[in-house]
């Protein structure tokens, strides 16, 4: 394994419970660009899983006592070390996940903002006092620490998160087992060695890698664990809630989408293929807030099409650490033939390709980026996530049939717009039925706003002091004979 990396030790092929490297290296880590064998890591499973919850059970108590300015002191250097070491873990991100190096590098820093603001936030868990209706009482409304959390975090963003699962509650003093995705633990795990060198204790960050059946199951059903936060597919989603409902545990949703981007003729047109580029495109197209349908208003419809095909058709293909690469590998065979599925039922309804439409001619799981124009509500990729670089254009004539259609969904995370109406701004926002809008904005993520979905596409809100809500239980205690 040849990755150039400063800090080679970055590279591990071990978990990270109770404060040890543990587990023999087994199941195969390899590089979507090119198949390339690039580690190992242990293929762990139900056993491994309750000795890591059992360590964050024993490590719980004494983080959660710390004063607030030590855990903010440790999540502080562990933001430093992230930064400090941007570049590798860029590297090792890129190797295991395909996407370009600069989004990689932005990725690290984005992942390491979540760490900084709550470092900054744990000082800050206020609680309350009420007015109590009892005489010489007192009623005071505390926040407490939830206890032991597990995360399940995806493979299209690597580092953030987990960064932004696990920062607001180590904030509060919560402790934490994380499952990365299979196809990236490597960026998991060095995150995990950083937090270590930063002086996380043993046991207040665990990381195992392996089987995510038995994993998920331990996690969802051991009583020690409160919390279950998950990034990924709405079904898995419901799966592991069904699972939690065992014990009532909270659960912290990210789930897909099927964001609609709409422009509205009196949109500034560069302005909005530049949005649309980044809101399909990022990550090649493998984002949940990703725009999965583009509905162009008919005055603009036909000047947005030629000079959005343009820009995509210019986007250089290629390995993330190639120059000048903006879309790398899909991250594997099932997605690729997920885009293929949905590209090939859409030509055969109707849809006309502007350009694209095939696997690119660099092989492997490599995709053309594609705009499809002509595309209606009978297609697969109008009903499902396509997650993956193929743009669907939509014509439509008023803003009640564009909301109508945008809002015709079970899913509500991201949605996107462009205008230049004032009043139209306000009112689509409000009618939009999606946790989060941008308007004339293309970039929704960052670490001081509240993520997450409405309707199927989540519970709970990540980012922002929103964030730490989740991991926090309210006690209320009435203080009497206060005469
Ligand atoms: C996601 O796709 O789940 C996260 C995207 C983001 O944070 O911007």
């Amino acid at each position: 394994m040849t990755l150039p990396l400063a800090k080679p030790a970055l590279l591990r092929n071990q978990c990270l419970i109770d404060g040890k490297w543990v587990g023999t290296p087994a199941g195969v880590v390899s590089n979507p660009a090119n198949g390339a064998e690039l580690s190992r890591v242990p293929e762990f499973g139900a056993k491994e899983t309750e000795e890591a919850i059992l360590a964050a059970e024993r490590a719980f108590k004494p983080w959660a006592k710390k004063q607030a300015k030590e855990r903010a002191a440790v999540l502080r250097r562990w933001f430093e070390l992230i930064m400090a070491n941007q570049e590798d873990l860029a590297r090792i991100m890129t190797a295991e996940q395909g996407k370009p190096l600069a989004e990689a590098r932005g990725e690290v820093a984005y992942a390491a903002s979540f760490v900084e603001f709550y470092a900054e936030e744990a000082k800050r868990i206020y609680g309350e006092t009420v007015p109590s209706p009892f005489p010489h009482s007192k009623i005071i409304v505390q926040k407490q620490a939830i206890g032991v959390c597990a995360a399940i975090t995806p493979w299209n963003f690597p580092a953030a998160m987990i960064t932004r699962k696990c920062a607001p509650g180590l904030a509060v003093g919560c402790t934490f087992v994380v499952k990365p995705a299979p196809d990236t633990p490597l960026t998991a795990l060095a995150l995990g060695l950083l937090a270590e060198e930063a002086g996380m204790p043993p046991g207040v960050l665990n990381i195992v890698t392996g089987d995510a059946v038995a994993i998920g199951k331990v996690m969802t059903e051991h009583p020690a664990v409160r919390l279950i936060g998950f990034t990924g597919s709405t079904g898995v989603g419901k799966l592991l809630m069904r699972q939690a409902a065992s014990t009532v545990k909270k659960v912290a949703l990210e789930l897909g989408g099927n964001a609609p981007f709409i422009v509205f003729d009196d949109a500034d047109l560069d302005a909005a293929v530049a949005g649309a580029v980044i809101a399909k495109f990022r990550n090649m197209g493998q984002t949940c807030v990703c725009t999965n349908r583009l509905f162009v208003q008919a005055g603009i419809h036909d000047r947005f099409v030629e000079a959005f095909a343009k820009a995509v058709a210019a986007m250089k293909v290629g390995p993330g650490d190639a120059e000048g690469v903006v879309q790398g590998p899909l991250i594997n065979a099932n997605a690729l033939a997920k885009v293929e599925r949905h590209v090939e039922d859409a030509r055969a309804r109707g849809a006309r390709v502007i350009t694209g439409g095939a696997r690119h001619s660099l092989g492997g799981t490599f995709y053309t980026p594609t705009v499809l124009t002509g595309v209606n509500t009978e297609m697969a990729l109008s009903q499902e996530e396509t997650f993956g670089p193929v743009a669907a254009v939509y014509k439509f004539e008023t803003e009640e049939e564009v909301l109508r259609l945008a809002n015709s969904t079970p899913f509500g995370l991201a949605a996107y717009f462009y205008t230049k109406d004032l009043a139209r701004a306000f009112r689509v926002a409000d009618e939009l039925e999606s946790g989060m809008v941008g308007v004339n904005s293309a970039i929704l993520g960052n670490e001081v706003a509240p993520f997450g979905g409405v309707k199927e596409s989540g519970l709970g809100r990540e980012g922002g002091r929103h964030g730490i809500e989740e991991f926090v239980e309210l006690k209320y205690v009435l203080m009497g004979g206060l005469n």
